[in-house]
């Protein structure tokens, strides 16, 4: 990763709404059906897909404001639509580090679903549609499941110190996993948590 740069002057960014694109853009993640490979319940799905050429799930672009005594930063995330098995394209999901830092999540393209759910295991589901804005609290781990036809583009605003703990939801998943049934989006039983109901 490229050192932050400090500013301390306003600074603007160009997003298009239509792609995710935006700069300047300091840099650009791409995550493979590898790179989740662990995350879908359907593993047989996960290896046949690899085998395949493995898809991108999605792209996160990023740009750090960062001043003198600030640190803000804005992340631009696009989902591409597609499944594996019956499971929607998602990201991995994430704790913050930092347990007091909370972000907030604004939909610009696509239909889906942003998880979250604390420690304690209080579970949340946001519906998202374009114009859809979602503050996720302190110590809630969050993830976004596209479920429509068309990338799901969103923009995160946080902190750069907040950090990004993916071990829990490595070891353990969500409450919830999101999967098409006749067409829809329905929610289940995370398989990996067989005490979840
Ligand atoms: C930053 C944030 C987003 C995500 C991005 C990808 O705190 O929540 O910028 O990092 O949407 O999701 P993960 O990091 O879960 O792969
Ligand atoms: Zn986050």
């Amino acid at each position: 990763m490229k050192p932050v740069e400090i500013n301390d002057l306003p600074t603007s960014v160009w997003l298009d709404i239509n792609t995710g694109v935006f700069e300047p853009c300091v840099e650009i993640s791409r995550r493979k059906v590898s790179d989740l490979a662990m995350m879908f319940a359907d593993q047989e799905a996960v290896q046949q897909l690899i085998a395949q050429g493995d898809p991108v799930v999605y792209d996160i672009r990023y740009h750090p404001f960062q001043t003198s005594t600030s640190d803000m930063a804005l992340g631009v995330s696009t989902i591409y639509p597609g499944k594996v098995g019956d499971e929607y394209h998602m990201t991995k999901g994430h704790f913050h580090v930092r347990m007091d830092q909370p972000e907030i999540y604004f939909c610009v393209r696509g239909t889906g679903f942003l998880l979250m759910e604390s420690k304690e295991g209080d579970f949340q589901v946001a519906e998202w549609r374009p114009g859809t804005i979602t503050h996720i609290p302190p110590q809630y781990a969050h993830r976004v499941v596209n479920t429509g036809p068309e990338p799901l583009i969103w923009v995160a605003s946080y902190h750069l110190a907040a950090g990004h703990d993916y071990e829990p939801i490595i070891a353990r998943g969500f409450a919830k996993i999101v999967v098409e049934k006749d067409g829809q989006p329905v929610f289940l039983p995370n398989p990996r948590r067989p005490n979840s109901s």
